[in-house]
C-alpha cells in the first residue's frame, strides 16, 4: 500500500498526531475482535506520545485498559529498569501512568545473557498469544499498530544496515550483533512488521533528512536502509516527520 506521508511542525506535533491515530486504532480494533494490539518503538521520538497517551487517559472513564496488549518492536541488551531500555521508557512515560494489567505487557528479556534465548522466548509469548487469539495474517501475527522509528542510518526496529535480521523470512524475532554499537539487539523480523494491520513511523529530526529521502524516493536497497524493507502487505502505512527531517522530500 501507498505510505501517507504527514509533515507534522516539530516532535510536539507529531507525538500529538500519533496519539490520535493510536485512539483511532485502538477504538477499532476492540471494536472489531475485542482487543487491541501495539508493538511499541524504541529511541527518544516515542516519549512523548507515551506521555500523551496516559495524559489523555487520566479523568477519561472507561478506556478498556484489559483489553490493550502493549509489546515491542525491539530492544536493546540491558535490564528493564535500565535507563537505555525501551521498556523501561514505556514503562515510566504509560505504562506506570494507567491500570493497564501486568499480564498484558509483553516485553523482551534484554537482561539475559544470551540474548538468543531472549529471542526465542519472545517468539514464544507472541505466538501464544496471536494464535490463541487466531489474530493471524496467514501464518504470522496480525499487530493492530505498529510503532516505529527510524535512525539517521536508516535502521529502523533494530534492523541495522549490514545486518542479517532484515534478511530474516522465517522467524518472527531474532538477536543480531551490531558492529556500529558493539552490541547485540533483539527485534521483531520483516515478515511480521509487514503483516501488521498499521504501521506508523515517528521520525524527528535534522540528522535524518538525507536518509529519509533516501528511504521515500531513493533505489530500493534495503541492506543499506533497512527502513525501506517496511511495506506492509495488506496494512496501512504512515510517516509522520517533523519539517527538519523532511526538509529533502519537498524539493
Ligand atoms: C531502538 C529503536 C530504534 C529507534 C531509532 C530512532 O531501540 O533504538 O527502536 O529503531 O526507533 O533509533 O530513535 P530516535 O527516536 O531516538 O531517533
Amino acid at each position: 500500500m501507498k505510505p501517507h506521508i504527514h509533515i507534522c511542525a516539530d516532535a510536539e506535533a507529531i507525538a500529538r498526531e500519533a496519539a490520535i491515530e493510536f485512539a483511532r486504532i485502538a477504538r477499532e480494533a476492540v471494536i472489531q475482535h475485542g482487543f487491541f494490539t501495539v508493538a511499541l518503538a524504541g529511541g527518544s521520538t516515542p516519549r512523548r506520545l507515551y506521555e500523551l497517551i496516559a495524559e489523555r487517559a487520566q479523568g477519561r472513564a472507561g478506556v478498556p485498559w484489559e483489553s490493550v496488549h502493549f509489546f515491542f518492536g525491539d530492544e536493546r541488551p540491558v535490564p528493564p529498569d535500565h535507563v537505555d531500555s525501551n521498556f523501561n521508557l514505556a514503562n515510566q512515560a504509560l505504562f506506570s501512568r494507567i491500570p493497564v494489567p501486568a499480564a498484558n505487557l509483553h516485553r523482551i528479556h534484554g537482561e539475559m545473557p544470551d540474548l538468543e534465548v531472549a529471542a526465542q522466548l519472545y517468539e514464544t509469548d507472541l505466538r501464544g498469544f496471536f494464535l490463541a487469539r487466531l489474530a493471524l495474517r496467514g501464518t504470522l501475527p496480525r499487530f493492530d499498530l505498529v510503532l516505529l522509528g527510524m535512525g539517521a542510518d536508516g535502521h529502523t526496529a533494530s534492523l541495522f544496515p549490514g545486518g542479517n535480521a532484515v534478511w530474516e523470512q522465517q522467524r518472527w524475532c531474532v538477536s543480531g550483533w551490531v558492529e556500529k554499537l558493539h552490541q547485540h539487539r533483539v527485534t521483531l523480523t520483516p515478515p511480521v512488521l509487514n503483516a501488521a494491520d498499521n504501521v506508523l513511523f515517528l521520525v524527528a529530526g535534522e540528522e535524518k533528512a538525507e536518509s529519509l529521502e533516501e528511504v521515500i524516493l531513493g533505489e530500493n536497497d534495503p541492506g543499506r536502509l533497512p527502513a525501506q524493507i517496511v511495506r506492509p502487505k495488506e496494512g496501512r502505512i504512515a510517516w509522520l516527520i517533523d519539517e527538519s527531517a523532511a526538509r529533502r522530500l519537498a524539493r
